[in-house]
């Protein structure tokens, strides 16, 4: 059993004992659970398994995702960050130095998130409708990246209205489209490229990348702020 550097800073990959490999991140709060997820130690540290079925950011790196735009240091807006799951992989990526403002419509659902981040103190809950970016001005600096997972139908078009507001010129978006949730009636595919237009037409796209097996019909955009 241990513990390598993945190639993208922040991330590492946990060897079994079979021989079995896994990505991680290195808990920013040791002794914090938060889906229930497997902890391990080495060398004095704690890593938390990142689980590819509960989280489509961990599904696209084990996929092969070659650009990964989130960096110990980054600031994260993240749109739909629901109780928190991949978010606080991010958070332990992006680490004290960094910051990650989660955005998210349910109050239910954002309620689970509060006891994390009273000690996650780099993880900011707003409650806010990702389609009204000025709404949460007060609360979100210029941030390096805009990480959205809302599962709207309008995904593209509130991905282009928050960096507009938000993303520093030459940052990144990352959006992951599940082609049911924008129209049952259209094949995946053609789905996929109208958001690809769509998003083509405020920023350079830079990678799309299938999350099957882990998830059905669905992909990850990187996209690029001119
Ligand atoms: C698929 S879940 C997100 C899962 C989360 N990204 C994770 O991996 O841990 C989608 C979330 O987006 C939220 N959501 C949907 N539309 C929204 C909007 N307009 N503004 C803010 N949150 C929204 C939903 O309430 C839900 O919690």
């Amino acid at each position: 059993m241990r513990i390598k550097p993945h190639r993208f800073p922040g991330v590492y990959i946990f060897v079994d004992e079979d021989g079995s490999e896994r990505i991680a991140t290195k808990n920013l709060v040791p002794g914090q659970k938060v889906y229930g997820e497997r902890t391990i130690r080495s060398e004095g540290e704690e890593y938390r398994i990142w689980n590819p079925n509960r989280s489509k950011l961990g599904a696209a790196i084990l996929k092969g995702l070659k650009n990964f735009p989130i960096k110990p240091g980054s600031r994260v807006l993240y749109l739909g960050v629901a109780s928190g799951t991949t978010a606080s992989h991010v958070s332990d990526i992006v680490g004290w130095k960094g910051g990650v403002f989660g955005v998210e419509f349910s109050p239910r659902v954002l309620r689970e998130l509060v006891p994390l981040v009273e000690e996650r103190r780099n993880l900011v809950p707003i409650l806010g409708d990702a389609t009204k970016p000025e709404e949460y001005r007060a609360l979100v600096p210029e941030v390096d990246v805009i990480f959205e997972d809302v599962a709207q139908p309008t995904q593209a078009k509130i991905l282009i209205d928050n960096a507009k507001a938000y993303l520093k010129p030459g940052g990144y978006g990352m959006l992951s489209v599940k082609s049911r949730s924008i129209d049952v009636t259209k094949e995946p595919e053609q789905v996929f490229r109208e958001v690809e237009k769509e998003l083509s037409t405020y920023f350079e796209v830079v990678e799309e990348i299938s999350l099957e097996p882990y998830e059905k019909d669905h992909v990850l955009f990187v996209v690029r702020k001119p």
